[in-house]
């Protein structure tokens, strides 16, 4: 029996309780007692009525190398970080929404370059309005993208990657972030592959 039903169960136990003694019982002290028994029971039994949720801290995506074989299986873990751990789906939609709050990310792997799209991951403070993308004004935005890679979101380098290759499969683009970009246990951290000669920030992909 889980926690919970032995708890109502405890619950109906003093409702049933408080009942017998209002049925059967005439001295009026005891019949107070039964009757503020019957109240408290009702009370904790819509309480544990009451769907329980633990929030804990999200699980981190493990990353078991030996599995990830495809670029695929990347944007697979990529597109459970990105509505989980990430928490990227609390600012930004895939498609136009009225609930929206920042840059809408359908497409956006087919507008930016991978690097581009690592750049304005963990270091949002450099991103750089591309104007001619857009019309009219530059939108203000009411939130700020975080740091994702330091807390409190602390995406490690692998979690990054395979954001990047399901915000590109999304787009319906070759996912160009390969398994073996992948950092191993052990081994220092490689910056995202450039493309020669032009620096992460210098242009976004235009279509
Ligand atoms: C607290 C809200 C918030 C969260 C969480 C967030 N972002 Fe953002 N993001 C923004 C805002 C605001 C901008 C626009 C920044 C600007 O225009 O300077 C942005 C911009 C971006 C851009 C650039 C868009 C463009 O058109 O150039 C990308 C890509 C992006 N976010 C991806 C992500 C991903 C992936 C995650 C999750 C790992 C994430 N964001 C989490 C608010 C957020």
């Amino acid at each position: 029996m889980s926690e919970v039903a032995q708890l109502q169960l405890i619950g109906l136990t003093v409702v049933g309780t408080g009942v017998a003694i209002l049925l059967f019982i005439k001295a009026q002290f005891i019949r107070v007692i039964g009757f503020v028994a019957i109240v408290l029971g009702l009370f904790s039994l819509v309480a544990l009525s009451v769907p329980q949720m633990a929030s804990l801290p999200p699980a981190e995506e493990k990353f078991d190398l030996a599995t990830v074989k495809t670029p695929a299986d990347m944007a697979a873990i990529g597109q459970k970080i990105f509505f989980s751990k990430g928490q990227c789906a609390l600012c930004h939609s895939i498609g136009p929404s009225e609930s929206a709050r920042c840059p809408d990310l359908k497409g956006i792997g087919a507008k930016l370059r991978k690097e581009f799209i690592y750049e304005s991951l963990t270091q949002p403070q450099a991103y750089v309005y591309l104007d001619y993308r857009h019309e009219g004004l530059p939108k203000e935005y009411p939130a700020r993208m975080p740091y994702i890679n330091k807390n409190p979101i602390g995406l490690s380098k692998n979690e990054i990657l395979s954001v990047i290759a399901f915000l590109q499969q999304m787009s319906g683009e070759p996912v160009s972030v390969t398994p073996a970009e992948l950092e191993m246990p052990g081994t220092t951290p490689a910056p995202p592959t450039k493309a020669a000669g032009s620096g992460p920030m210098a242009v976004a992909q235009a279509n």
